[in-house]
């Protein structure tokens, strides 16, 4: 077993699935303690399970994102715990999809408070304690990952609103990118195409018909290959920063 984050700690936001679960197991393999963040608990058991078995560290933290006292909670939390912060994921999010005249604007909001606001409560808390990490061995570097989608750098109709989001925290990764690349915190950007993953269940059922119309045949992605990806992106060395991923299934087009 490689354990190339040994001695560092990681906090993944929407671990109790998808994408988020996927993560949460391989940084754990690589070394890291872990902090798993949803509102799950369950799920989240379950998970600490697994990496337990395999001999990982993990911290269970029951929150919802929307919520900017609890995400400070759970850095905090997960700081107190583990003493430090090397490697973020802020991946929780959720995608409604349909045409925008006449939609459920319940649904924008839930999109807009988790996808952007989430991500950014996630990020702000965070920061202070990656810019510590960043000033600290063992790598004198630290992550910040924002899980967006290939959603986020191109619109289709249908998507507007989950567009409108992914293509926020686009301009925001690039933004905070800049401002503190030189105190080594990397901020990188990763874009899955479709994933095979709970995402689209929680759309309305006309919705989720329309979405299997468009993606029946293709063969989706794994979880674990965007994990792979978000892998690689924290275990690159201090001099190399992976600004940004664009990862679709071999047969999707757009
Ligand atoms: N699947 C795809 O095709 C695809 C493509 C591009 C981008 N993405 C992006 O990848 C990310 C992960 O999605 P996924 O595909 O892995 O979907 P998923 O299986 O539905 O996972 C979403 C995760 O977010 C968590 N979550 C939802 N609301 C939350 C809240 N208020 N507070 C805390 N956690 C919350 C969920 O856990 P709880 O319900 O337990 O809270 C779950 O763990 C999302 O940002 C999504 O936009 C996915």
């Amino acid at each position: 077993m490689t354990t190339r984050l040994q001695n560092t700690v990681a906090l993944v936001t929407g671990a109790s699935s998808g994408i988020g679960e996927a993560t949460a197991v391989q940084l754990a393999a690589e070394g890291a303690a872990v902090a798993l963040v949803a509102r799950r608990r369950d799920r989240l058991e379950e998970l600490r399970a697994r990496i337990e078995k395999d001999g990982g560290r993990s911290l269970i933290i029951e929150a919802d994102v929307t919520d900017e006292q609890v995400v400070r909670a759970a850095v905090e939390q997960t700081v107190a715990e583990f003493g430090r912060l090397d490697t973020v994921v802020a991946n929780a999010g959720v995608m409604l999809l349909g045409p925008i005249a006449d939609a459920p604007t319940e649904e924008w909001r839930r999109m807009v408070e988790l996808n952007v606001l989430g991500l950014l409560y996630t990020a702000h808390a965070a920061l202070p304690h990656l810019l510590a990490a960043a000033e600290q061995g063992p790598r004198n570097v630290a992550d910040l990952v924002l899980i967006s989608s290939v959603a986020g750098r191109v619109a289709r109709l249908g998507s507007g609103v989950y567009n409108a989001t992914k293509h926020g925290v686009g301009a925001f990764a690039e933004s905070l990118r800049q401002e503190v690349t030189q105190r080594h915190v990397r901020v990188s950007l990763v874009e899955p195409g479709a994933v095979d993953t709970e995402l689209a269940g929680h759309n309305r059922p006309e919705i989720q018909e329309s979405l299997r119309g468009r993606f029946g045949d293709v063969e989706r992605l794994h979880a674990e290959d965007i994990s792979d990806a978000i892998t690689y992106i924290v275990t690159r060395p201090r001099r190399t920063a992976v600004n940004e991923l664009l990862i679709r299934p071999t047969e999707q087009q757009g």
